[in-house]
């Protein structure tokens, strides 16, 4: 019995280890992609929330799911997105979600936040106060193994600014259309960011996206 017991506790244990370390991705809704405001109307109401005055409510899983899609999400089978790419490459900018769980990098292919990390990184990655108390803090990263294919380094960095204009554009629209309070940040704490989510030493943070309903 005793041996029976102590077996128990350390299966107990091995199953509260596995489980508080395991990673929680999140699969997200499918995005909107019908109905909704007119492109024009959307373009009439695309602006910054104020920072002074962001919207600190939490924004809807379906929100950020049509957010990410607008984005950089696949629109046309298994080869097209919503934002044109060099060379039709696959997205070389690739988006991490800051939420107050954790840090989830946007996998467009399989429409779901693969968890990076549990901690809330929110406070600790604008340069602006204001940057902590938005909801959710989208950052945009260009991937070198996404440009490897590009040999001179002034075209990667164009390319990489190229596609975070017209992500970051997308959200814009897709936020007035929600509803949702966006505003572009380039002022970033760049290297606690860097080392926050702990990406590879030749990918470059580009800029935020702060969120908030
Ligand atoms: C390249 C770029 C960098 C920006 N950086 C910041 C920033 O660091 N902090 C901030 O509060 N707003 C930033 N903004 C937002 C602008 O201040 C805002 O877009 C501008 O005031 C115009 O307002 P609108 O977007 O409502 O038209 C940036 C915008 C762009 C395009």
């Amino acid at each position: 019995m005793k041996w029976f017991c102590r077996n128990i506790s350390v299966a107990a244990a091995l199953l509260f280890f596995l489980s508080s370390h395991a990673s929680a991705d999140i699969k997200l809704p499918a995005p909107q992609t019908e109905g909704g405001m007119g492109l024009f109307q959307a373009l009439k109401e695309r602006s910054s929330a104020p920072g002074g005055d962001f919207p600190t409510a939490p924004l809807s899983m379906e929100d950020l799911s049509t957010i990410l899609w607008s984005a950089t999400g696949l629109n046309r089978g298994e080869k097209g997105w919503t934002v044109p790419m060099a060379h039709g490459l696959p997205p070389y900018v690739y988006i991490c979600a800051a939420l107050e769980s954790g840090v989830y990098r946007y996998d467009w292919a399989a429409n779901a936040l693969v968890e990076i990390s549990k901690e809330d990184i929110r406070g600790k990655i604008g340069a602006q106060r204001f940057v902590a108390s938005a909801s959710c803090s989208l950052i945009f990263i260009s991937s070198a193994e996404g440009l490897v294919d590009v040999k001179d380094e002034d075209l990667k960095k164009h390319f990489a600014s190229v596609a975070a204009g017209a992500m970051t554009q997308d959200v814009y629209l897709a936020a007035a259309a929600l509803n949702v309070g966006a505003r572009y940040i380039h002022s970033i704490k760049f290297p606690e960011t860097r080392s926050l989510i702990g990406i590879p030493d030749e990918d470059e943070i580009l800029c935020l996206m702060i969120l908030g309903k």
